[in-house]
């Protein structure tokens, strides 16, 4: 049996910290493994890349995520007893119940909520003189995502209530002020997601046939029974809360297009074009740093041992940076995928595998969606100068955004 390589350091927790998303990947390349161990939280962890490495991953049968995600993330990100922490049975019937909202159909009516805020905006954005890319879409999408799920948004609460959804994102692999916030904004977006629930559940708020509101509220679980309130409140903001995150993947957009300034014309003549920058914006900017999951009983892989309850964590950035899957994985080309199968473990910024039995990402098909309006506004319907400003993506950050949040001046209306 080899042993697996190790790190030596008594606990990587601060390096990981320190380093960001280039953690694993850096120690994978120092060892020459797709594979080695270390301590994180004080505890032995086995960091994984690559595409055999992702296979395995989301075997359920080898592991579960039941004390997979550290506590600090599930009372920020995720929230407690989320569908991200749960296994079996109980995990496939929330992640049916969730992927039941995610039609086609209700994935294109949302596209449209969005480009109605779009539209609705760009007047405000011609007179502002210069807006912030990032907070500016986080509001769009939030107010389109509670109009979709059924989810009443005063105007007056836009802003606190996506400051709230940025928080949480923003929180989970944060030490001090940056992660209080996160737990504050979890308290404050759970009393007022429950309250939602509440009305709904009495019939004082009639929410939509097929609305995410209406299918968690009414939800009922492998064993028959209704979500308890604090959980259906926490699986509608597991809706929320990443369609806002979506305005990460914008700004990036928005920078892609910046940066690589033929790809403006490129995805204007052509669909399949703004398909290939869409994956490969979801490809190269880094989003969601890793996956962790526990060894649900012992086994062996590749000659390497894995003890029962051991954590595990896959590189999901090193994973979509992996040379040996993607040639001259640090430049942007979304060349790369014209003509290229899908391929469940080798393209995993949202996760691998399955969508209904494994936990890949359910809002996959919504965030290709909106990503391919914000591109199709950004450079049809929109014109706009991008002012001198910081656009560094730093690394060592978790999750990362230009400083500046992506300025842009000048904004006019085109189409
Ligand atoms: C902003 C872009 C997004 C990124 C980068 C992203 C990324 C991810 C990742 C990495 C996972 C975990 C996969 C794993 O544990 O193996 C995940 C799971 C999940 N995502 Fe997303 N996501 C995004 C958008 C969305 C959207 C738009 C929704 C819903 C509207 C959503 C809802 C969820 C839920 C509920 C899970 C848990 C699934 C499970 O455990 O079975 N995400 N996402």
């Amino acid at each position: 049996m080899a042993s697996i390589p190790v790190d030596r350091s008594p606990d990587s927790t601060l390096a990981l910290l320190r380093e960001g998303y280039r953690f694993i990947s850096d120690r994978c390349d120092r060892y020459g493994t797709d594979i080695f161990q270390t301590r994180l939280l004080l505890q032995p962890t086995i960091c994984l890349r690559g595409r055999a490495a992702a296979a395995l991953f989301y075997d359920a049968e080898r592991f579960r995520r039941a004390g997979g995600l550290p506590k600090r993330a599930q009372r920020t990100l995720t929230g407690v007893g989320a569908v991200q922490s749960l296994d079996g049975p109980a995990h496939r019937d929330r992640k049916a119940m969730l992927m039941s909202i995610m039609t086609p159909s209700a994935v294109r009516q949302l596209g449209r909520l969005f480009d109605d805020e779009w539209r609705a905006r760009l007047p405000v954005w011609e007179q502002a003189g210069v807006v912030v890319l990032h907070d500016e879409v986080a509001r769009m999408l939030m107010r389109a995502v509670c109009a979709w799920a059924g989810v009443p948004l005063a105007t007056a609460d836009v802003a606190r209530r996506t400051a709230d959804m940025n928080a949480l994102i923003d929180s989970a692999a944060a030490v001090g002020p940056r992660h209080w916030r996160g737990r504050l904004a979890r308290r404050r977006a759970q009393r007022w997601a429950a309250d939602v629930v509440r009305r709904a559940r009495s019939g004082a708020l009639p929410a939509p046939e097929g609305s995410a509101l209406r299918v968690i509220a009414g939800h009922r679980d492998e064993r028959g029974a209704p979500l308890p309130r604090r959980i259906a409140a926490v699986e509608l903001l597991n809706v929320l809360r990443p369609t806002v995150a979506v305005a990460r993947f914008v700004v990036f957009a928005a920078l892609a297009l910046h940066d690589h300034p033929r790809w403006r014309e490129r995805v204007r003549e052509d669909g399949e074009a703004v398909a290939c920058f869409v994956q490969e914006v979801r490809r190269y900017y880094p989003f969601f740093p890793a996956a962790a999951a526990r060894v649900r009983r012992s086994f062996d892989w590749q000659g390497y041992h894995f003890p029962k309850g051991r954590r595990v964590l896959l590189d999901l950035y090193g994973t979509d940076h992996h040379a040996a899957l993607w040639p001259e994985p640090e430049r942007f080309r979304p060349e790369r995928f014209a003509g290229r199968p899908g391929d469940a473990y080798a393209l995993v910024p949202q996760g691998g595998g399955d969508h209904l039995t494994g936990h890949r990402c359910p809002g996959e098909q919504l965030t290709i969606e909106l990503l391919t309006r914000a591109v199709a506004n950004l450079t049809t319907a929109t014109s706009y100068e991008v002012p001198p400003q910081d656009l560094a993506l730093d690394l060592s950050r978790m999750p990362t955004l230009p400083p500046s949040g992506f300025l842009m001046a000048n904004v006019r209306r085109t189409a």
